[in-house]
C-alpha cells in the first residue's frame, strides 16, 4: 500500500532531503543546484530543456525521488508555442456552461501532460468584487453558485479519470480564501474579511471543489485580520483539514514564507517563517529558497517537531506516487507533443467555447449584419439583404492586437520572452482577420487603427521586487491622436457599418498589475464619440480582461458585444457572431459598473443597507449578472411550484414555460434565485440556487423542471452557522438577475 511506501520513504530520508520535497522552486533561469544541492521535490516555470535537465538531475540523487513540475496552465498551455489558448476564465464562464468547461480543462490537461507538467495552478475560485482588480479575468465572475459549478468542472476535466492516467493534471483550488477582497482593487492587499463573510460567499465553492476530489490548493498572499494565509490555523486547520476532512496537498502562492519575514514582517527571520509554515500545515513552499536552511534549523531547535515535515513530506510523497511518478516521472513526450498541441480537435472545441463566450449586450437589430445568414456556420447561405455589396470599417486598437485577445497566462503574453526568436506569434485569427476571411462575396473590410492606447515608460519609482530589482516598464495612457481618429471619421462616413474593437491592453492586466480607473484608456473614448456622430451604424466589440466602464457613445451604439478575452479562435467567433453565422448565446458572470467609483456593483449584495446609494449616481450597474441578448426573443410564463410548502429535507419542485417568439434558434438560460423574506441577520436580497440551459427552436416552447433542495436556502447566521430559517421564500425565474425580468413564485420551507 501507498502509505507503507510512503512511510519506509520517509524513514530513510535525511533531515535536508525532507526539507528539500517540500520546496518548488522557480526554474525559469535554469535547474542548476535545485534538485542536486537542494533536493527541490517540485519546480515551476520550467522551460522544455529545464524540465528535461531537471529529470536527469534527480536520477544522479541518492534516492531519485521523482519531480513534480507545475505550471500556470489556466486556460490553455501558459508558455507552449502552438497549445490551444482557450478564451480566458471569466470569457468562458459566460456560457454557464460546465459540460464545456470541463471539455476544455481536459484537452489543456492532455496538452500539458504531454509536455512533462504535472499540475496547474487552476481554476481560480476567487469572487470578483472590486473591478478594479488586476486578476478579474482569471476568475468565474462574482456569483458562489456558478462559481462552485464551473470550478468543480475544471477539476474534473484536468484530473480526468484518475491520476494514474498519463493524462491527468493536477488541479489547484486557489486562491485560499479571501484573496480577491482587496482594498481598492489593488492586489494583495490586506483582505478585510470577516469568518462569517468567508463562510456566506467566499468559502462555499472552495469546499464544492474540496469534496469533488481537488488534489491541491493553493494558499493566497494576504493576511485576514492580521495573519498571513500561509500560517492562517483556523482557515487550514479548522475549516479546510478539520470540518471539510480535506486530505490534499496545500501550496503557498509565491515566496509566501519569504514574504512573511521581508514584507508582512510577521516572522522575525527565515527560521521562524519556516516553522510557522510547517506548523500551520503547508506542503509545498513556493520559490522561498530560505526555506532550504530555515526549516532545517527550525527542526534543529525545536522551534517546530520533525514529526510535523514528516506529515507534509508524506502529503507529498503520497501524491507523487498516486500520480505513479516512481515508476513513470511522466517526462516531456514530443510524440504526444506533436500529436495533441493544437490539434484539430482541440481548435475545433476552442472555436466552440469562444463562440459560447460571448454576450450580446445590446442590439438595436443592426445584428447580424445585414440581416445576417439564413443557415447554419456550414452552410453560409446570407440573406437577401447581405447578398448587396456593404463596406465594414474595422477600427479600434483591439481590432488587431493579438496579445490582448489572447489574455494573461497565455504564450504570447505574459512569457512573451519565452518564445523562440521570431516567432510569428500564435496562429491567432483576430477581429480584422476574421472579417477579411468571412464576410459575403461582394462586402469589403477597410481597416484604420482610430487610437493609440499607451506607452510604456521605465518605472521612475523602480523598486517592485524584493531584491531592488525595478519593474521594466509603467504603462500611460496615450493622448487621442487625432489623425488617427480623421482617418477613422472619413473612412466611418464611407462605411455602411464601422465595428469598433475597443478595450483594454494586456499591460493592464495581471498580477500586481490592478488599475484605479476603469475607463477605455488612450484615445478611445474620444475615437467612439467621433464615430458616433458620423451616424454610421455602430458596433462595438469590447475585448478587456474585465468589465470596464463605457461612455455614452458606445452605450447608445447600435450593438454591444462583449467578448473578455476570448482566445486563439476569438476573431473568428466574434465574425461568426457580427454576420449571424452563429446565434449569440452568452450570459454575464459578472455585473459591469457605471464609474470605477461605483464599486462594488456585483448583484447579490446584502439588502438594507439605508443610505448606501449615490447622490450623483444610480447604484443600478450598466449590465447585470445574467444579462445577455440573443438574436431572438423569449418569453418565460407560468412559473409554478408544485407543492409550496416544504421542509428543509424536501426538494422544491418548480416549473416554467421558456417560449422563442423570434425567427432564430436560442439558447437561454433560465436562472433561478431565491429571496428570504425574513432573515435573522442580514443577508443578500437575491441569491442564484440553480439554472438550466435549453435550445429552442423558432416558435418551440418548453417546460422547464427546476428542483432545488430546501436545504440550499440557508444563510450563514450571526454565529457562523449556516442554516435554514423556517418561513417564506420567493423564488424568483427569469433571464438574468434583474428583478424586473423575474417571475415569481412563494414557498414557504416549515420548521
Ligand atoms: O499560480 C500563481 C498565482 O496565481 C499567483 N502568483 C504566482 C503563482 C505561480 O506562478
Amino acid at each position: 500500500p501507498v502509505a507503507d511506501r510512503v512511510a519506509d520513504l520517509v524513514g530513510r530520508m535525511t533531515l535536508a532531503e525532507k526539507v528539500g520535497q517540500m520546496l518548488q522552486l522557480d526554474a525559469r533561469d535554469g535547474v542548476e543546484g535545485l534538485v542536486e544541492d537542494m533536493f527541490a521535490g517540485s519546480l515551476l516555470h520550467a522551460k522544455p530543456a529545464a524540465v528535461l535537465a531537471a529529470h536527469e538531475s534527480t536520477a544522479r540523487t541518492r534516492l531519485q525521488i521523482p519531480l513534480l513540475v507545475a505550471e500556470d496552465c489556466i486556460h490553455g498551455h501558459s508558455f507552449w508555442v502552438g497549445a490551444t489558448i482557450f478564451p480566458t476564465q471569466l470569457g468562458m464562464a459566460a456560457s454557464w456552461d460546465p459540460d464545456l468547461l470541463e471539455r476544455a480543462a481536459r484537452a489543456t490537461a492532455v496538452e500539458v501532460a504531454a509536455t512533462g507538467v504535472h499540475w496547474t495552478f487552476s481554476p481560480v475560485l476567487c469572487i470578483a468584487r472590486d473591478l478594479r482588480w488586476g486578476r478579474v479575468d482569471e476568475t468565474f465572475g462574482e456569483d458562489p453558485v456558478l462559481i462552485g459549478e464551473l470550478a468543480a468542472a475544471m477539476v474534473r476535466g484536468y484530473q480526468g479519470e484518475g491520476l494514474h492516467d498519463e493524462t491527468a493534471v493536477l488541479a489547484t483550488a486557489k486562491h485560499f480564501a479571501g484573496y480577491s477582497e482587496t482594498q481598492g482593487g489593488r492586489d494583495a492587499s490586506e483582505s478585510d474579511i470577516s469568518r462569517r463573510k468567508l463562510r456566506s460567499w467566499f468559502l462555499p465553492p472552495f469546499e464544492r471543489v474540496a469534496r469533488e476530489g481537488c488534489r491541491t490548493f493553493m494558499l493566497g498572499y494576504q493576511s485576514m485580520d492580521g495573519v498571513p494565509v500561509t500560517v492562517n490555523d483556523w482557515l487550514l486547520t479548522e475549516v479546510l483539514r478539520g470540518e471539510w476532512g480535506y486530505t490534499g496537498t496545500l501550496v503557498t502562492d509565491w515566496d509566501n514564507v519569504g514574504r512573511m519575514v521581508w514584507e508582512q514582517r510577521t516572522q522575525p527571520d527565515h527560521t521562524h517563517a519556516a516553522a510557522a509554515a510547517i506548523r500551520a500545515g503547508n506542503d509545498m513552499v513556493m520559490t522561498t529558497p530560505e526555506f532550504f536552511e530555515g526549516a532545517q534549523n527550525a527542526v534543529r531547535r525545536g522551534l517546530v517537531e520533525e514529526a510535523a515535515l514528516d506529515a507534509a513530506v508524506s502529503r507529498i510523497l503520497t501524491l507523487k506516487m498516486e500520480l505513479g511518478l516512481f515508476e513513470n516521472p511522466r517526462r516531456p513526450d514530443a510524440a504526444r507533443q506533436a500529436a495533441v498541441i493544437g490539434c484539430d480537435e482541440h481548435t475545433a472545441l476552442n472555436l466552440e467555447v469562444a463562440r459560447r463566450s460571448l454576450v450580446l449586450l445590446r442590439n438595436d437589430g443592426v445584428l447580424p449584419l445585414a440581416g445576417g445568414c439564413t443557415a447554419g456556420p456550414s452552410q453560409r447561405a446570407v440573406a437577401p439583404e447581405a447578398a448587396q455589396s456593404r463596406r465594414v470599417l474595422v477600427v479600434g486598437p483591439n481590432a488587431h492586437d493579438d496579445h490582448t485577445q489572447l489574455g494573461d497566462w497565455a504564450g504570447a503574453s505574459g512569457q512573451a520572452d519565452w518564445l523562440p526568436e521570431g516567432h510569428p506569434r500564435h496562429m491567432t485569427e483576430t477581429v480584422l482577420d476574421g472579417l477579411r476571411a468571412r464576410v459575403p462575396a461582394g462586402w469589403s473590410v477597410v481597416h484604420e487603427p482610430g487610437a493609440q492606447v499607451l506607452t510604456l515608460e521605465a518605472d521612475p519609482e523602480g523598486a517592485f521586487f524584493p531584491d531592488g530589482q525595478p519593474r521594466p516598464q509603467v504603462v500611460v495612457p496615450a493622448e487621442p491622436d487625432e489623425t488617427q481618429i480623421a482617418a477613422a471619421v472619413a473612412a466611418a462616413r464611407d462605411a455602411d457599418y464601422v465595428v469598433a474593437v475597443v478595450g483594454d491592453r494586456i499591460e493592464l492586466v495581471g498580477e500586481g498589475k490592478s488599475t484605479a480607473t476603469l475607463e477605455l484608456v488612450g484615445g478611445q473614448v474620444a475615437l467612439l464619440d467621433a464615430l458616433a456622430a458620423t451616424g454610421t451604424p455602430l458596433v462595438v466589440v469590447v475585448i478587456a480582461s474585465k468589465p470596464l466602464v463605457l461612455p455614452d457613445s458606445a452605450l447608445g451604439a447600435a450593438a454591444i458585444v462583449w467578448a473578455a478575452n476570448p482566445g486563439m479562435r476569438g476573431g473568428q467567433a466574434i465574425t461568426e457572431l457580427l454576420l449571424g453565422l452563429v446565434e449569440p448565446t452568452g450570459r454575464l458572470p459578472i455585473s459591469f459598473a457605471r464609474h470605477a467609483g461605483q464599486q462594488p456593483t456585483y448583484y447579490n449584495q446584502v439588502r438594507g443597507q439605508h443610505g448606501s446609494r449615490y447622490a450623483d449616481l444610480t447604484q443600478r450597474p450598466t449590465f447585470a449578472f445574467g444579462e445577455g441578448l440573443s438574436y431572438t426573443t423569449v418569453e418565460y410564463d407560468d412559473l409554478r411550484i408544485l407543492e409550496p410548502r416544504v421542509e428543509t429535507a424536501d426538494v422544491l419542485r418548480a416549473r416554467v414555460t421558456v417560449r422563442n417568439t423570434g425567427s432564430r434558434p436560442a439558447v437561454e438560460t433560465v436562472q433561478a434565485y431565491i429571496r428570504d423574506l425574513v432573515t435573522s441577520v442580514t443577508w443578500a436580497d437575491i441569491e442564484l440556487k440553480a439554472y438550466r440551459q435549453v435550445t429552442l427552436a423558432p416558435g418551440e416552447s418548453r417546460v422547464v423542471e427546476i428542483d432545488l433542495p430546501a436545504a440550499e436556502c440557508s444563510i450563514v447566521d450571526a454565529v457562523g452557522r449556516r442554516v435554514v430559517e423556517a418561513g417564506d421564500f420567493e423564488l424568483r425565474v427569469g433571464p438574468s438577475s434583474v428583478p424586473e425580468s423575474q417571475l415569481v413564485a412563494p414557498f414557504t420551507i416549515t420548521a
